[in-house]
């Protein structure tokens, strides 16, 4: 069986960009695939935490994860940090990686633009991010679209890797959803939804309650043309209809077809509905896997434990093929 890596950051509530774009699909995968679905909590110091906040948060996530579904009978699921390996694989790969190269990524332009304070890990978390994947020797990463960039450089490193001393890394390909790869902001369609938005009906986020839910909804914008069409033109209304067609399952054609004589009023009606209902059995069960702290302890040990195993056998390769004397 191939394998799937994914990772999300434990840097505050997420939203359903998050959710569309990342976490579902991470359902879908794992029959097919060996999957591995980390809680990058060492992606997410690049910016400032609060430690406080930062344990909550990557507990949130690992309880988010297995109320969407991921089953860690099926998927290794572990916390970042836990697994040494993705320090000294990131750190090698540091030293293959151009300044120039990083300094491009425009993750980190935008980064770096917001943050006062900007330091030189923030430069570098995609090389760690490069090392995530590499050591699992993952085939498929799915991501959404805003992720596209960091495996073009993971792919580099790998082949840089690979030529520069023989055969060692699985070239990963990025995997992102027909529909949704790129959710956008409710109020300002031309940025992406993003839980740091100051509006905050800009974004809906998986937890928030059904009631404000279905208001963000009927909040947001669409346009004055009236009419009921899947083009770049009418953005507002585009994202909503990708929205729609990710948890109905339905084609945005087929959404098209179904409100285009009825209007924008009665299609965010049922896309409150539709929203609510595709959420509501995580919803469900979050907060009782949360409470659960013995339950949870156990699903990241046993994982860090598996992914350990896996990534230490390619770090050990890597160590002795750059010319480290084993222990
Ligand atoms: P992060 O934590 O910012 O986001 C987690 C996932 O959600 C996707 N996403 C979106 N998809 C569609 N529309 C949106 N508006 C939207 N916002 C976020 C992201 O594309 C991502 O898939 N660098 C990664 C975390 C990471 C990682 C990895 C991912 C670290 N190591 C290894 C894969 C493999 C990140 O910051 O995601």
């Amino acid at each position: 069986k191939k394998i799937v890596y994914s990772g999300i950051q434990p840097s505050g509530s997420l939203t359903i960009g998050n959710y569309i774009g990342a976490l579902k699909n991470f359902i879908e995968l794992q029959d097919e695939y060996n999957c591995l679905y980390c809680i990058v909590d060492m992606h997410a110091i690049t910016v400032a935490q609060e430690p406080k906040e930062l344990r909550k948060n990557t507990l949130d996530v690992l309880a988010l994860y297995l109320a969407a579904g991921l089953d860690p009978k099926k998927s290794i699921i572990y916390i970042q940090s836990h697994v040494p390996a993705h320090a000294e694989l990131g750190w090698v790969l540091n030293t293959m990686t151009g300044l120039g190269q990083l300094q491009r990524m425009t993750q980190f332009k935008d980064k770096a633009k917001k943050y006062t304070d900007v330091q030189a890990g923030l430069l570098n978390y995609p090389v760690l991010m490069a090392a995530d994947i590499l050591l699992y020797q993952a085939s498929y990463v799915p991501v959404g679209e805003d992720q596209r960039q960091h495996i073009e450089i993971t792919r580099d490193l790998a082949q840089r890797f690979n030529s520069r001393y023989s055969e060692t890394f699985t070239i990963p390909e990025i995997l992102t959803p027909k529909v949704g790869a790129r959710i956008m902001s409710l109020k300002d369609p031309s940025s992406k939804m993003s839980k740091s938005d100051s509006n905050k009906d800009a974004f809906i986020l998986i937890l928030d309650s059904e009631e404000n839910t279905r208001k963000k909804i009927k909040r947001a914008v669409t346009d004055s043309s009236g009419e009921f069409r899947y083009s770049d033109e009418q953005a507002g209304l585009k994202n909503l209809i990708n929205i729609h067609a990710s948890f109905s399952g339905m084609s945005p054609e087929e959404i098209v077809k179904k409100y285009e004589n009825l209007g924008y009023g009665e299609f965010k009606e049922d896309l409150g509905e539709v929203v609510v209902e595709g959420l509501r059995p995580l919803r469900e069960r979050f907060k009782e896997i949360r409470d659960d702290k013995a339950y949870l302890e156990s699903v990241y040990k046993e994982g860090a434990e598996k992914a350990s195993y896996l990534a230490n056998k390619t770090l050990r390769k890597v160590y002795k093929k750059v010319g480290f004397i084993p222990r």
